[in-house]
């Protein structure tokens, strides 16, 4: 019993951790679909707690070095999961500074080590009958038991009108559209906010015809729009009229490039395919008003269908060049 339990959870955290990412990469409803394996992964971990606990209780018993580390991983794993529910049923989106959304990515990476550790120290060998008719038979009922659990939380959020009812495909819930003092405020990780002076600013292109440096000036008086949905992996989303300039007339002729790479004043950068320049808008206003220091001021990056971490704030640099637009980690590391 307890060689298939813990074999099913290795399984599962796995599955869990690997969707969440899958989810936060995708900016389209074609993406849901990890998110429905994500919610039955997180869901069976839950079903699988009764069994877990007697395993753990069991190992508690002996005399080993190490529990401690154990009853880290049991703390991070039930907050992750508390913050996924919370968020996901919207019984609580904030928890002080932060959203559920985060304590629930957070307490999950915060737990890899831990569980990385567990699983050798603990470690379980697979034998050739855990994957036996009997087991396959109770993974399918475990799977079943899942999507009941998972069917019967988003029928009581619709029921109850909780407010997790109203979320968008990705998760997120709507906030401050079309009204950008309301709009939250969120950063990738720990991007501290720079207040830059728009008359000191220079934004350097980098095109194979040369480098040129613009000033606000010069960019200001575009007024190229765009109506779309920032969706943030911290768990919001918002819509809004963004005007300034597409990244199309900026550059002119690209023919001889492969990618672009919009860079930070912090560091902070993201690369594109080419074929994203006539829908990524280097934005001065938000709503019609210039964008506020947090908001990314003097220019940010508008990327429509792409999850925030796209939308590149304090923008000094656009860079064509022939590196491939997926060389680069697919999530920011700063
Ligand atoms: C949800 C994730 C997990 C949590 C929260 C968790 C937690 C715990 C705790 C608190 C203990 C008892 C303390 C100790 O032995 O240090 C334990 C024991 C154990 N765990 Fe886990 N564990 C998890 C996943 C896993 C996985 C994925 C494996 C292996 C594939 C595993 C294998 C074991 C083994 C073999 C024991 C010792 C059982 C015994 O001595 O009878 N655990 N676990
Ligand atoms: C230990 C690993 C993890 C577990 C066990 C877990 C479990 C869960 C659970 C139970 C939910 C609530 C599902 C629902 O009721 O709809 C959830 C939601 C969510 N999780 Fe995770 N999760 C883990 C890691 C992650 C990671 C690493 C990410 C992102 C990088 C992530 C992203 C999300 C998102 C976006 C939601 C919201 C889904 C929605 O509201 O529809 N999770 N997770």
């Amino acid at each position: 019993m307890s060689r298939r339990t813990n074999l099913a959870l290795l399984v599962l955290l796995a599955v869990a951790f690997m969707t969440g990412w899958l989810a936060f990469a995708s900016g389209t409803a074609a993406g849901r679909w990890s998110l429905v394996v994500h919610a039955l992964g997180g869901f069976a971990i839950l079903a699988l707690l009764p069994w877990k606990s007697i395993v753990a209780r069991r190992g508690m018993r002996r005399s080993r070095p190490g529990h401690w580390a154990s009853i880290t991983l049991a703390v991070l794993v039930l907050a992750s999961l508390l913050g996924g529910l919370l968020h996901s049923t919207g019984l609580l989106r904030w928890w002080g500074a932060y959203t559920a959304m985060e304590l629930h990515v957070g307490a999950a990476i915060a737990a890899v080590p831990f569980a990385i550790w567990h699983v050798v120290a603990r470690h379980v060998r697979p034998r050739r009958f855990d994957l036996s008719r009997r087991n396959l038979l109770r993974g399918g009922a475990l799977v079943a038991a899942a999507g009941a659990g998972y069917a019967a939380s988003e029928l009581a959020v619709r029921v109850t009108g909780l407010a997790g009812a109203g979320r968008r495909f990705t998760g997120s819930y709507e906030m401050g559209s079309f009204d950008p003092e309301l709009m939250p405020v969120s950063s990738w990780m720990f991007d501290a906010i720079p207040v830059i002076d728009a008359e000191r600013w220079r934004l350097r292109l980098v095109m194979p015809s040369g480098t040129r440096e613009l000033t606000y000036a010069a960019i200001q008086d575009f007024d190229d729009r765009l109506q779309c949905v920032l969706d943030c992996t911290g768990g919001f989303w918002s819509e809004q009229v963004w005007s300034g300039v597409l990244l199309s007339r900026l550059l002119g002729d690209h023919s001889s490039a492969s990618s672009v790479r919009v860079a930070s004043h912090t560091g902070y950068d993201r690369r594109f395919p080419l074929d994203d320049l006539p829908r990524l808008l280097l934005a001065t206003r938000m709503g019609g008003r210039p964008l506020s220091p947090d908001h990314g001021a003097p220019a940010r990056l508008v990327a429509p269908d792409r999850r925030g971490f796209w939308w590149v704030k304090w923008v000094t640099a656009i860079e064509l060049d022939t590196l491939p637009h997926w060389w680069q980690s697919p999530f920011p590391l700063q």
